[in-house]
């Protein structure tokens, strides 16, 4: 049987045909045929060589013809219409003299033996429409005169062994629908002229040896035409050159597949624009670049296959959110970092392929349950996707160190890919036992906490001593109060005069809330003296500190040095207080939700980053302690910069002690000085603590918070990790943030510090785990950056 006209044009003329040819039933055209038509069936017949005997019906004078006897041929009014000998064994050559059927409008000699040329007398067929001649021997080229063909719409060529090139005048039909060439010999270039063929719909040249360069005038030839190109197959031949920018034009673009050629350079970003794409077949070229971002636009994809090019960079995440994904072939190539945790959502995803990249991390859970080892292989620091390919996993001993050790002594675990994956299978275990005892659960933890929340507070509230009367203490007279930018306007005695509360004692000094004659509430710390460097040191290091603006570091806005060398910092007030007692010491009336625990982290990270790559400060002592939330619960890291304030003996002593907090990294014990590293260890433990709910020092079974995490994976696994409000709430579409942001966490307390991130990459991850926060603050950074900038910072002296 033929192929089935796949456009409404042609289907309608095969109707006519039919209408015209059969309308008196099975009986055909009663006219005699032509004598220029029977010539030409009779040399038709005479150069095939018919060894199956099909077509003994063409025996006699002719007068039977046209009435439907003779095999394979259709007339109207005496004409040929149509020759359809499919598969019939038909050898030798298809007679020049076919020219002669001036009716003729489909030709169909698909899947016989024929060898010869195309004849070059097709050209002079005035109502050819449809030239089937695929899966034969012939041979030659393409007539060149094809094209003069006025309403050719089908010429399926392809599977013979043509050679020679392709002639531009072959779009000279500009009826032309379907052009099939696939499987031959053809070489040369691809004419510009089918490029700029509005009704081109499927143009397959697949398996040729075509050569240069992919014309860039796709859909360009006539203005306020639509393009009709639905498949453009080239794969399988020499082209080289870039990837046309153009073919962004062929709105109708179903089907695009470019492998094994030689193109190169990148994607351009412009193919996002291809909506009805729904396979993407780059394979085997030589381009390189990233996969553009543009490429979640392709919402109906498919099929995407990059495999065996020179791709680099990260594997968008943004390609989780193209759900119609089923097959995804990225192997060998040079990705690199993780595989993005949003491909494991892909619920069409049938076949997936990432070996042979530079691809590191721990295989998605999902993934690596649905696809076995053969997708994952040949990334060197890839792992957790087979037992053979296990993340390094430490010797057991290190994992639950007794209770007993002291902080010095703290050996903190590396918690390997293998470790997390434990984890992800615990949490969902604990996500499902959780979901079907969740009503009893709950409310035994409720009454839990009520009792824990109040004996906290009992010790928390304190007796209230009048800041005042303490500075009075050492003399009033003759301090000095230096402003920085900022909202307050006091000077000294509406300072030391305020009515003030102890919030609390740091190893740094005591800290108060004051309350100023306007109403306002600062924040003022009070240095403890022997600590503090010398007064001339001490101003040059604070007028630093006071220039420190960023909307998730607290600003110091004012200092005060007393006559007797008191130093006074103040500070804006946060009325949320810490997020140690945010999160520790609350009702259990206030859930904090997870998106507010994911913004607390990523503001955290957000003013660490820029302490580390602006300012170039390394926190001294970050604990959840040292980060307060305004009224929108923003994070504001506290405590920046003290360290610079202090003598170095002090710092020592500061750095000794933080141990007993459980934010310390555990090479702390031997070098003396806080870096970087240590500073992301103690962030990763308060990411733990919003995780788990738990505070660093307690409810952990006197282990500290990474090795209670620790614990928990290894031994007992369906044990809760997460604390049991996030489970509570309606976050069950977020276990995979969830996951991911521990397994995050817990790269950062790496006991190794090379291994843990930098705060950058702490801030990417964080941000392409919840990217629906990023834009709010990622918006207030930039504000608050650029004010930054043009802030002129002055310093008024009052007093
Ligand atoms: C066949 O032709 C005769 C006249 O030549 C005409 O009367 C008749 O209707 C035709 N039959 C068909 C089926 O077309
Ligand atoms: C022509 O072929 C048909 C069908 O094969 C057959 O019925 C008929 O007898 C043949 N006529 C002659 C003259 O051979
Ligand atoms: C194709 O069209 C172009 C211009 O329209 C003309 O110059 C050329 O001769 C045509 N070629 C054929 C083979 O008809
Ligand atoms: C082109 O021809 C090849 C081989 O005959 C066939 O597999 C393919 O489906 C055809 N493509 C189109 C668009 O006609
Ligand atoms: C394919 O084209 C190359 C040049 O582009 C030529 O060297 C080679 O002989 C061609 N192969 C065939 C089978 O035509
Ligand atoms: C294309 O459309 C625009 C506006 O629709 C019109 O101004 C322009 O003349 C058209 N061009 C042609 C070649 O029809
Ligand atoms: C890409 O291919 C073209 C054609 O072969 C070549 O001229 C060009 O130098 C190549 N570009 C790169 C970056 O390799
Ligand atoms: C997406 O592709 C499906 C077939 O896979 C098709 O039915 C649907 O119309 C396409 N949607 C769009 C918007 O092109
Ligand atoms: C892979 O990418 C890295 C940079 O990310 C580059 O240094 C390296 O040369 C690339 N390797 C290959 C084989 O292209
Ligand atoms: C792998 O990626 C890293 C950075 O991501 C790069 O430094 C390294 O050169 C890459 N390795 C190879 C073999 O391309
Ligand atoms: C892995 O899966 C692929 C296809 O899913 C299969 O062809 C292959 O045999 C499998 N390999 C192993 C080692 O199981
Ligand atoms: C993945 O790709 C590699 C290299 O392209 C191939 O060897 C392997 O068979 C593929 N595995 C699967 C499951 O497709």
């Amino acid at each position: 049987m033929d192929k089935l006209p796949q456009n409404p044009f042609q289907f309608f003329v095969l109707l006519l045909f039919f209408a015209s040819g059969f309308a008196s039933g099975q009986s055909g055209d009663n006219v005699s045929i032509t004598l220029a038509d029977l010539q030409s069936l009779k040399a038709l017949k005479s150069e095939f060589i018919d060894s199956k005997g099909f077509l003994k019906s063409w025996n006699d004078t002719g007068s039977r013809a046209c009435s439907g006897d003779w095999v394979g041929i259709k007339c109207v009014k005496g004409q040929v219409i149509a020759v359809q000998l499919p598969w019939k064994g038909l050898g030798g050559k298809i007679s020049e003299k076919i020219g002669q059927l001036q009716g003729l409008r489909r030709l169909s000699l698909h899947d016989n033996g024929l060898t010869g040329p195309v004849p070059n007398s097709l050209a002079s067929l005035p109502n050819l429409r449809g030239v089937y001649l695929f899966n034969n021997r012939l041979s030659g080229s393409i007539p060149a005169s094809i094209g003069r063909c006025p309403v050719l719409q089908t010429l399926d060529l392809s599977k013979n062994q043509l050679t020679g090139t392709i002639f531009p005048s072959i779009a000279n039909s500009t009826r032309l629908y379907r052009l099939n060439l696939s499987f031959n010999l053809i070489s040369g270039s691809i004419p510009v002229s089918l490029s700029l063929s509005p009704s081109l719909t499927f143009l397959a040249l697949q398996y040729n040896n075509l050569s240069g360069s992919v014309p860039d005038s796709w859909g360009s030839g006539t203005e306020n035409k639509t393009y009709q190109l639905q498949i453009l197959n080239l794969d399988h031949n020499l082209i080289s050159g870039k990837i046309p920018t153009s073919l962004s034009k062929l709105g109708s673009l179903e089907m695009l597949s470019l492998s094994h050629n030689r193109f190169n350079g990148t994607i351009p970003n412009e193919l996002g624009a291809l909506s009805k794409l729904q396979m993407l077949d780059l394979s085997d070229n030589v381009i390189n670049g990233k996969i553009p971002e543009s490429i979640d636009k392709l919402q109906n994809l498919s099929v995407l296959n990059l495999k065996n090019n020179h791709f680099n960079g990260q594997i968008p995440e943004t390609l989780g959110d193209i759900s119609t994904i089923a097959q995804l072939d990225l192997s060998n190539n040079n990705f690199s970092g993780e595989i993005p945790n949003s491909l494991s959502k892909l619920p069409q995803l049938t076949s997936f392929n990432v070996s042979l990249n530079n691809l590191s991390g721990l295989v998605p859970l999902l993934l690596s349950k649905k696809f076995n080892s053969s997708s994952f292989v040949g990334n060197r620091q890839l792992c957790g996707y087979s037992p053979s390919f296990p993340c390094p996993s430490p010797p057991p001993h290190q994992i639950l160190p007794s209770p007993s050790q002291d902080g010095s002594k703290h050996r903190h675990h590396k918690f390997s890919t293998k470790d997390i994956t434990l984890i992800a299978a615990g949490a969902l275990l604990v996500v499902l036992l959780l979901l079907c005892c969740a009503l009893l659960y709950c409310l035994i933890k409720r009454k839990a906490k009520a009792k824990g929340v109040n004996g906290k507070n009992a010790t928390q509230a304190k007796a209230v001593p009048a800041l005042g009367a303490e500075v009075e203490a050492v003399g009033e007279a003759g301090g000095k109060l230096v402003h920085f930018d900022g909202p307050f306007i006091f000077a000294a005695n509406d300072l030391l005069c305020a009515t003030a509360e102890i919030m609390g004692k740091s190893m740094y000094g005591t800290i108060y809330k004051a309350s100023l004659e306007d109403g306002n509430h600062v924040v003022v710390k009070r240095l403890r003296e022997k600590m503090a460097k010398g007064q001339k040191e001490f101003e040059a290091e604070v007028a630093e500190l006071g220039k420190i603006r960023h909307p998730n570091i607290l600003a110091l806005r004012a200092y005060y040095l007393g006559p007797k060398g008191e130093k006074l910092l103040v500070f804006d007030h946060m009325p949320n207080g810490s997020l140690a007692s945010f999160l520790h010491a609350r009702g259990p009336e206030t859930a904090v939700t997870w998106p507010t625990r994911m913004k607390i982290a990523m503001g955290v990270t957000r003013g660490l980053y820029y302490l580390h790559t602006q300012e170039n400060i390394i926190h001294g002592n970050l604990t959840s302690s040292n980060v307060l939330l305004d009224e929108q619960s923003n994070p504001k890291i506290s405590d920046v910069g003290l360290s610079r304030l202090m003598t170095t003996a002090a710092n020592a002593n500061v750095i000794a002690t933080e141990g007993s907090l459980g934010y310390r990294a555990p090479e702390l014990s031997k070098v003396k000085n806080a870096t970087t590293k240590t500073n992301i260890y103690s962030l990763g433990v308060i990411i733990l603590e919003l995780l788990t709910g738990k505070s660093p020092s307690e409810g952990t079974d006197g282990v500290d918070l990474p090795q209670w995490v620790a614990s928990i994976v290894k031994e007992e696994w369906t044990n809760e990790v997460f604390d049991v409000e996030l489970m509570r709430e309606d976050t069950f579409n977020s276990s995979d943030e969830l996951l991911n942001t521990l397994k995050l966490a817990l790269h950062c307390v790496d006991p190794s510090p090379a291994a843990r991130p930098e705060a950058k990459h702490v801030l990417q991850q964080l941000e392409e785990i919840k990217p629906e926060l990023v834009a709010i603050s990622g918006d207030d950074g930039a504000k608050d950056s650029s004010k930054c900038d043009k802030r002129t910072s002055y310093m008024s002296e009052l007093d």
